[in-house]
């Protein structure tokens, strides 16, 4: 930790910070109007109204109508969700695609599905990351069920040609759905002008709760629970509804949408600064991903001689926040799929750190990780050296 014990927080693709004005709003609904949505009374329609507020705001963000929304638990549920709903109403048959660097979140669902007789496809990606659209387009078969491809990738920010490949989809009849947990609030949206038919997100990783997000279902896509139980979300997922969270994605939904409109937070010249200097500085550090389309926020940066797990001990210790691949990855031995994914014969996988930027970030807190991590690195590096003697034996 520093000495004031000031966190510097560079791990926003794995958590954000809830916004004061998200938590003002949901207050209420934790307090006073605590009336259930689904109650007949004028006290509970408090809540259906907020509720009714917090799928236009994420409409707006969206750019779709808001009875495309489905409020889910988050990332996690939209995804099983979609996957679960294509593969059980959809007509064409039982194979799915997806690339081989999504999110768990998206890949256990299929790895299941495979164990369970089901086609899967796992299309790979170069080594910046990108995926090969002539190989996605081959891949498509006359009984492919669902495509599922991220839109932005939590690891090293790459950010896939969405729309394209949405169309792509469209022309060969099989569902697209996109994993857009790091993409919604990060870059502008106008659903209703894609061929977009699912789409998954999360409040938490746009400054709103956490255990809330949604699932954008395009209004001519047949689609079913994955919970079943009373009317709730029209019918789309049961279970009475967590309406301060829905308050919190809600307004947090809308703050986004006012900053990305106004363009007021300069994070991409934070990470710009940050990332030059830390290239400039320390030798045999290089960026996952440089040749590809990035999300303004994401740095993965591989470092020549160290363990990325040291690395982030030391670090730390200096208060700085940031981890080796995924936050879900940390604490596993196992090194990161999109890393090997991308270098299938080198070990970016095991010296990578990602570092990811959000707006409560200030420039002081860039400065002392522009100060810091270079430090870091030597002292790794120099304790992996092997000394005089262990050189002469
Ligand atoms: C790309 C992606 N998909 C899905 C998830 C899971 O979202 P949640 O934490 O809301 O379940 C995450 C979270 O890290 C993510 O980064």
């Amino acid at each position: 930790m520093t000495v004031d014990n000031e966190i510097i927080y560079l791990d926003n693709n794995a958590t954000t910070q809830l916004d004061p004005a998200v938590i003002e709003e949901m207050l209420p609904f934790l307090t006073k109007y605590y009336g259930n949505p689904s109650s007949g009374y004028g006290f509970a329609a408090m809540a259906r109204k907020a509720i009714n507020l917090a799928r236009e705001r994420l409409a707006a963000l969206l750019g779709c109508e808001p009875t495309e929304v489905v409020f889910t638990s988050g990332g996690t549920e939209s995804n099983n969700a979609v996957i679960n709903s294509a593969l059980q109403l959809e007509a064409r048959g039982g194979h799915v695609i997806a690339s081989a660097v999504e999110h768990s979140a998206v890949l256990r669902p299929c790895q299941d599905l495979a164990k369970r007789g089901c086609a899967v496809t796992f299309l790979g990606v170069n080594r910046h990351g990108d995926l090969d659209l002539g190989e996605l387009e081959a891949a498509i078969r006359p009984e492919t069920a669902l495509v599922s491809i991220m839109w932005a990738n939590n690891e090293t920010g790459v950010i896939f040609p969405i729309e394209k490949i949405a169309e792509i989809c469209r022309q060969r009849g099989a569902l697209f759905h996109s994993d857009a947990v790091q993409a919604t609030g990060k870059i502008p949206m106008r659903l209703r002008d894609t061929a977009i038919n699912f789409l998954s997100l999360s409040a938490h990783k746009f400054h709103g709760p956490k255990g809330v997000g949604a699932v954008y279902v395009d209004r001519r896509t047949r689609f079913g629970p994955l919970i079943a139980g009373g009317g709730q979300e029209n019918g789309r997922r049961g279970g009475t509804e967590n309406v301060a969270s829905i308050v919190g994605l809600g307004k947090a939904a809308e703050l986004a949408l006012k900053y990305l409109t106004e363009g007021k937070f300069n994070i991409r010249s934070m990470r710009d600064r940050f990332e030059k200097s830390v290239l400039e500085t320390v030798n045999g550090a290089s960026v996952n991903g440089a040749g590809a389309a990035r999300l303004s926020n994401t740095s993965s940066l591989s470092f020549e001689g160290i363990e990325s797990s040291a690395a982030l001990l030391l670090l730390d210790r200096q208060g700085i926040c940031c981890s080796a691949g995924s936050a879900c990855r940390t604490g596993s031995q196992e090194a990161s799929h999109v890393l090997r994914a991308m270098n299938p014969t080198g070990d970016d996988a095991r010296r990578s750190l990602r570092f990811s930027l959000g707006r409560f970030n200030t420039e002081a807190q860039i400065d002392r990780a522009i100060e810091v991590v270079p430090k870091v690195i030597e002292k790794l590096r120099q304790s992996a050296a092997p000394t005089p003697v262990a050189m002469a034996l």
